[in-house]
Formats: C-alpha cells, structure tokens, sequence
C-alpha cells in the first residue's frame, strides 16, 4: 500500500525536457538557466536582485554575511525553525537568540521580540522572521521594530514561496533587506537542492554575487588572464541542471499553489466537526498562503507524550508517516536551554502533527487521511 509522508516534489515531462536541455547546452554551471532563472524570479516577486545559490542555508550565510554579522553579534529569530536559520549565523562566529512563538499561526511572538529587543543592553545584528508552515509573520510590525533599533531584517522564506503579507508577495522585500527561499524537494517548486537571496539593495546583490564564487573577480586592465580575491568567499554556486529544473517549475507555481489551497480547504471541510478538538493553524485572513505544511494540534486536556506515541503508531499502521516539524530549537545544540522559557513551542511540539500536503495528493486520500484522524480523535478519546 501507498505510503504518506507529509510533502513531496512533483515533476512533470517538461520540468524532464528543461533539464535535459540544460545538459545540451555547454555550461553545466553559471550559464544562461541560471540566469534565465534569476530574471524570472525578479519579475514574479517584483525585487530588483536575485542570486541563486547551491541551498537556502548558502543563501542565508550569505546574506548574513554582506549584512557585517561577525563575532560578537548575534541574530534573533524564533525557537521554531529549521537549524539553518541559525547554523548560519554559526557559520559567521556570531550567536542567535531565540524568541518564542504564537500559540496561534506558530510564529514569531513579536510582543516577546519586541520585549527582548527593548531590555538587550546589545542590540541583535539582524531580526530572522521565519514564515513557519501555513503562515506569515507580522511584518509590519518587525519592520517597525527594526526600523526604531536599527536593526536589519532578513526573511527566511525558505518555505513561503508564492505567499503574499497582504498585497506584498514574500519576496519583494518590502519590509526586509533580504528574503531567502528554499528549492529543496518539500518546497512549493524545487531544483533539488537550491536557494534564492533576493534584495532591493545593489550592496548586498554585489557583495552575495561575489562570495558566492570564492569573492574572486577579474579585472579587465590589470592581469586579465586570471582572478583574484580580496576576502573570503565560498563555493555556493547551484548547476545549470538545478537552474533548469526550478525555471521549469516556476511555471507550475500557481498551479502548485491552488492545488496546495484546495488541499487545505478539504482537510478542514471533513473535519470541521471536530474544530475544538482539533486546531488548525491559523492564516490572517489577509494574506494568501503558501500553505507549505498541513499543521494540525490536538487541543485536548488528556493530551501527553504517550498519547503522541499511540497516535503516532496508529498512523504509522495505516501507512501515514507522522511529523512534527519541528524539535524546538532551544533543547538542541548549541542552546539547550530550560524548556519554561519557551512554553508556547513547548506546547506546540508536544501537540502537533504534520499531516500530507502536496500537488500530487487526491480527494479521496485527502478523506482516507481525516477519516483516520476523526478515528484517532474518537479511540485515544482526544475530544474533552
Ligand atoms: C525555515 C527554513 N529555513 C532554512 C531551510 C534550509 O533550506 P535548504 O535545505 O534549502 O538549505 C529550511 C529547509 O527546510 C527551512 O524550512
């Protein structure tokens, strides 16, 4: 039988042509996909640079990195993330603080932020919003925040792309000097491996374009024949195949995105009974989601640790691989911290479930998914 996980890519005969043309061509890297690729992107999220790179965690070291961030400062994001977020700022000998989330859309709490930012003696380098799952953080408000402590801002978009804050698309940096989107293979299109560093300032495109390729460059009077490097730079060049494959997919990304939508709108159709129960997570009603993962948190008050398990088991029996995304950040390396500090991620990882979402998914396995969970709800008596 079918196994379900909760995300999966989707390729189709084209995005197989576009790879295969790239290989025709003769430049497997930096050649004309990556660029095709790189004019696509600045036109669909209305942003004047775009540099694609081997991953979003190369994209966010990079933008770190020609935002200064170095020894001694640190950047500040939310305990629920993925490690990248903040193994970049490791990559820069710099530290991260961690704020915690929403018990609502699972974001970063920006009272909470706005509370840290205000009593720190030293100020974080760089705000690291982090468009968790379904939602988007308050944008505005981090804006304001960063704005009034001079404080830049980088979004780690890695899992929005194709979401909008209000009338913004995520990408157009309205409130952040840099965003970052992931290509991995869960992502709304992918290139296998791949990221995007997309940013309104020439300075940061010019200072990420270099490091990319080991920050050498040539001059065209002096010693033509060869490149040189002033500073330090890294190998985080992405191939043409990859480049290929995510311009392909890029023409999908609406279609993606509906699909994604209608996904969302048919797990809470089938299992609107049960609301109280069960909570989704929640999406301000203002802005179009990327609808990345399908999040759902058993609010009941017998809820613990050995329930998971069970419920976890019973899902595993009829083939649905259970996740929940993710461990808190602060019980892990390099901060395991007190776990009181951070009750709502604390909650929020001991109640939630990633359930499957992804273009390829169908009514009637959407509906043999929320059977089972009406099920789970009713056996491990999670409605009290
Ligand atoms: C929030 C977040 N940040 C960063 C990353 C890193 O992305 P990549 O695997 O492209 O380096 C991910 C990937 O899962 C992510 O979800």
């Amino acid at each position: 039988m079918k196994k379900y996980f909760y995300n999966s890519h989707y390729l189709n005969s084209n995005d197989l042509s576009t790879v295969i043309d790239s290989l025709k061509r003769n430049t497997l890297s930096q050649g004309s996909y990556q660029k095709l690729l790189e004019e696509k992107i600045k036109k669909k999220f209305n942003v004047k640079y775009c540099i694609a790179v081997s991953s979003a965690t190369a994209g966010l070291h990079l933008a770190y990195k020609s935002l200064g961030l170095k020894k001694n400062d640190y950047i500040i994001t939310s305990t629920m993330t993925w490690n990248a977020t903040t193994n970049a700022a490791i990559f820069c000998n710099a530290t991260s603080k961690l704020v915690d989330i929403s018990d609502k859309n699972f974001c970063i709490d920006t009272k909470k932020l706005e509370n840290f930012i205000i009593k720190a003696k030293k100020k974080p380098k760089i705000i690291v919003p982090v468009h968790f799952g379904a939602s988007l953080c308050n944008l505005r408000k981090i804006s304001q925040i960063a704005k009034k402590f001079k404080i830049k801002v980088v979004e780690d978009a890695s899992q929005a792309m194709g979401a909008s804050y209000g009338k913004n698309i995520i990408g157009s940096c309205k409130y952040s000097d840099v965003t970052i989107f992931s290509l991995h293979p869960v992502k709304t299109i992918t290139s296998g491996e791949g990221g995007l560093v997309l940013t309104n300032s020439y300075k940061i495109f010019k200072e990420v374009k270099l490091m990319r390729s080991h920050s050498t460059f040539k001059s065209i009077k002096k010693e033509p024949w060869s490149s040189k490097a002033l500073k330090i730079g890294f190998n985080y060049r992405i191939t043409e195949m990859q480049c290929a494959l995510a311009y392909s997919q890029l023409k999908k990304l609406d279609k993606f995105l509906d699909k994604r939508s209608m996904i969302r709108k048919e797990y809470m159709n089938q299992l609107e009974e049960y609301i109280g129960s069960i909570e989704f997570q929640e999406i301000n009603h203002l802005d179009q989601s990327s609808n990345h993962m399908m999040i759902i948190k058993f609010n009941s008050s017998n809820f613990n640790l050995q329930k998971k398990y069970k419920i976890y088991d019973f899902f595993r029996k009829n083939n649905i691989y259970l996740t929940t995304k993710y461990y808190p950040l602060h019980n892990q390396y390099p901060f395991f911290f007190k776990k009181k500090k951070y009750p709502k991620s604390e909650e929020y990882y001991l109640r939630t479930f990633c359930f499957p979402i992804y273009y390829n998914l169908k009514k009637k396995e959407i509906i043999y998914i929320t059977n089972l969970i009406k099920k789970a709800v009713n056996i491990f008596k999670l409605n009290v």
